[in-house]
């Protein structure tokens, strides 16, 4: 009589997502979406089915209040309303990138913005990665050529570092970051438009970058008229690595087919 293993059904069955999928929605107030579920983490993707038709409003968990759910919308969250379904996309918030992405334009949430058709061959990392270790940062010792004679000079920027620009409006700070995008020596540049005007997006991608430069780039454009989420997301999603090292404490996101 042959031996029957059950491992193969048992690891199955762990990883089954025994948590709600549904909730309803039960108040708005604001930008502010309360609801009975699912309940899952801060963090996780749902969509919002707006109860007289009409597309699914994407929306993240943001806390909780006493038995409630709290979400915000991930884009207009017009045609949402008391008793509209909430339905679990993601348990994590999860981010999808790759080398096809090299020469696009993306949105905040990572869809493409110019056309140019989906993208493949990527792979998802979680949006909100946990920081390094500050002890296995390496030390900074290359210099970064930024292109800016008088950066390069007086305020020398090395490989890894971070600098802030700060200063009052119309003062030129995109226009020096511009600059940076354009000339600064690196293999790929990625481009967060965070908060911009509308109309700086595709004179920053014609006149600044153009063919060339864009070939090179990634740009992802998140801009003020987006919601907050998705402003944040977009910053997120442009410092997302492919690469492992940046993705220790991710376990694969379970995830539901609306
Ligand atoms: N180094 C410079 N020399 C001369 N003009 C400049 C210089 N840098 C920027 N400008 C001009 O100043 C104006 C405002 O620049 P820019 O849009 O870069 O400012 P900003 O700091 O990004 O403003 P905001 O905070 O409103 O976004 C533009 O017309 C730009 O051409
Ligand atoms: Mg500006």
């Amino acid at each position: 009589m042959s031996q029957v293993s059950l491992s193969h059904y048992m690891g199955r069955l762990e990883k089954v997502e025994t948590s709600r999928a549904l909730g309803k929605v039960i108040q708005i107030v604001g930008l502010l979406v309360e609801g009975s579920g699912p309940g899952l983490p801060v963090g996780a993707v749902c969509q919002v089915e707006p109860l007289h038709g009409g597309e699914p409003v994407p929306v993240e968990i943001v806390g909780f209040r006493d038995a409630r759910v709290l979400f915000m919308p991930l884009g207009q969250a017009r045609g949402i309303s008391p008793g509209s379904t909430i339905r679990a996309v993601s348990s994590q918030a999860t981010a999808r990138v790759g080398s096809s992405m090299l020469g696009r334009i993306l949105d905040g949430m990572g869809q493409p913005l110019d056309g140019g058709g989906p993208l493949d061959e990527l792979v998802t990392r979680p949006l909100y990665a946990e920081p390094l270790n500050p002890l296995s940062r390496p030390i900074i010792t290359q210099v970064m050529d930024v292109g800016v004679r008088a950066i390069n000079g007086l305020f020398t920027i090395g490989k890894g570092q971070r600098m802030g620009i700060f200063s009052g409006s119309g003062v030129g700070k995109s226009t020096l970051l511009s600059m940076m995008a354009r000339h600064t020596r690196a293999d790929v540049t990625v481009v967060a438009l965070v908060g911009e005007r509308g109309r700086e997006v595709k004179e920053f991608v014609e006149r600044v970058l153009g063919p060339e430069g864009l070939a090179r780039s990634v740009v992802v454009a998140a801009t003020s008229d987006q919601p907050p989420l998705v402003r944040l997301r977009g910053a997120f999603l442009a410092t997302t690595s492919p690469s492992t090292s940046a993705t220790r404490g991710w376990t694969s996101s379970s995830s539901w087919t609306p």
